[in-house]
Order: C-alpha cells, then sequence, then structure tokens
C-alpha cells in the first residue's frame, strides 16, 4: 500500500469524513460517484497507511482461514477498532472468526476493552444440505476457539437474537458496533434502532452493505441527518461493501 493507492485514498476520505473533518460526498446508492477517488492530503494518508500496515501479518493470517470477510475489510475494522477506542460489540458471531480476529487487534493494541459477541444459534439446526450451518452447530466451533485461544479470555459471547436483546446492549455502550447478522431490510433497520438510544462516541459498521435489503435500511437511517456516513466500497469486483455510520 502506497501514497495514491485509490484504497488508501478511499479509506482516508471515509474515515475524515466519518470523523467530522470534511462532509461526505457519495451518491444515493451510498457509493462514490466518480472513477477518481477523492483528493486526501499525503501527511493523513501516510498516517493511514501505517496503521493498516501494523495489521498486515494479522490479516494475512484471518485471510487463509475465512472467505467471510475480505482482507481489506479486515483492515478497516482494525482501523475503526484502533481509532475508536472501547467495547467491541458483534451482531452475528456464527464460527467467530471475525470476533477472533477482533480479540487479537485488541491484544496488539495492549487494551483491555471487552468483546460482546451476539448470535442466535439453533441447536442441531441444518442446511438442506445436511451440513452445519448458521444459525445451526457451526457456532460450537466458536465456542471451542473462545476457549481455547488465550487472547480470547475477553470475549464475552451471548445468546439470542440481537432484537430482543436492546436493554443490554444499550448498557454495554460498544465504541464500536459490527453488524453481520440479520441482513433483511426490517432486521437491519431493527438492529440500527440500537443507535437511537447511544449518547456516546461510537462508530457502527455494517457487512455486506451493497446487497439492496441492507443498503435500503442504511439510508433509511441516513435520510433521518443524524450520522455521518462513509461506504468503503472500493469499486473491485465481488466487494459486498462496507458502510460505517459515526453520530453527528
Ligand atoms: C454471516 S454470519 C456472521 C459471520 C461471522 N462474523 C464470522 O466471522 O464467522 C451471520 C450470523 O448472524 C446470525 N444472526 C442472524 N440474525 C441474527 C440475530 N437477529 N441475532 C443474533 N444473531 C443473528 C446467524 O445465525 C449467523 O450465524
Amino acid at each position: 500500500m502506497q501514497i495514491g493507492d485509490p484504497f488508501v485514498r478511499h479509506s482516508c476520505y471515509s474515515f475524515q469524513v466519518l470523523e467530522g473533518l470534511r462532509t461526505g460526498d457519495f451518491n444515493e446508492l451510498g457509493l462514490w460517484p466518480s472513477r477518481d477517488p477523492a483528493e486526501v492530503d499525503e501527511p493523513s494518508q501516510e498516517t493511514l497507511i501505517g496503521q493498516f500496515m501494523r495489521w498486515k501479518d494479522l490479516v494475512k493470517k484471518y485471510a487463509g482461514v475465512s472467505k467471510m470477510l475480505d482482507p481489506r475489510e479486515m483492515f478497516l475494522l482494525a482501523v475503526a477498532v484502533q481509532r475508536w477506542p472501547g467495547p467491541v460489540l458483534e451482531i452475528g458471531t456464527h464460527k467467530g472468526i471475525t470476533t477472533c480476529f477482533v480479540a487479537e487487534v485488541m491484544h496488539q493494541l495492549k487494551r483491555h476493552d471487552q468483546i460482546f459477541t451476539i448470535e442466535m444459534f439453533l441447536k442441531g439446526w441444518k442446511a438442506h444440505n445436511g451440513e452445519d450451518g448458521f444459525p445451526g452447530d457451526s457456532y460450537l466451533k466458536a465456542l471451542q476457539e473462545f476457549r481455547s485461544q488465550a487472547v480470547l479470555h475477553r470475549v464475552v459471547p451471548i445468546l439470542g437474537n440481537s432484537h430482543e436483546l436492546k436493554p443490554l446492549i444499550w448498557g454495554i455502550r460498544p465504541a464500536v458496533i459490527f453488524l453481520d447478522g440479520d441482513h433483511t431490510r426490517d432486521g437491519v433497520a431493527d438492529d440500527l434502532l440500537l443507535l437511537r438510544f447511544f449518547n456516546h462516541p461510537y462508530i457502527c459498521i455494517i457487512h455486506q452493505a451493497n446487497v439492496p435489503s441492507v443498503m435500503q435500511a442504511v439510508l433509511d437511517l441516513r435520510a433521518g441527518g443524524r450520522h455521518r456516513f462513509a461506504n468503503f466500497h472500493t469499486g473491485t469486483a465481488g466487494d459486498k461493501g462496507l458502510i460505517a455510520l459515526t453520530p453527528v
């Protein structure tokens, strides 16, 4: 990664929007309107590159484990955890891979915050082909990982439907919220209701944001005008889209 790289420029611009340093100029679908990335100064690109480089080995390790989170998304998640210190909340534990990744990021940052991760888990549930999928027993692999890996003592697994756990989540006051659970429009809208009663600084990151149902729920919230908004979408093939929101 180097200065001028489109991914670096776009990510740098997006973080500046989320941090209130500039106003976003994304189109109505939350995408960057032209093929040329936004202009951002070199010192701020250098800072971001330095932060990305810190996570290079960790991203490489996790890229080999899961295809669910694109390596670029892992870099962005790590930088978000770095820039928004405090507890992390993940909705959608599944095999716990993102959870483990964030736990290692926190460990390297020498921070003591906890990671709360919510999974609805239906015991014995099988996919049509008979395999364990989510919300079935693949969650048990996550629990095994949490038990066996030393850095994961900071992980608090929570069983249940996120839509029914709002009072608990309000009490956690997470600084980073990673939404990767229910991807229906109503489901995402319901999870985003969480943000309504937060009165602390936070970043809410939404995975697979370019799926129309997810995007629509995010755009509905954006229309309320109480959030800064950035789509880290890079325009590369296979990019599922990662949107982040911060309070104005
Ligand atoms: C795409 S997977 C998450 C992948 C995970 N981040 C990982 O690294 O392996 C989505 C997960 O969210 C769970 N889920 C869906 N809706 C949920 C809800 N309302 N509350 C809690 N978990 C939910 C599903 O059971 C599934 O395990």
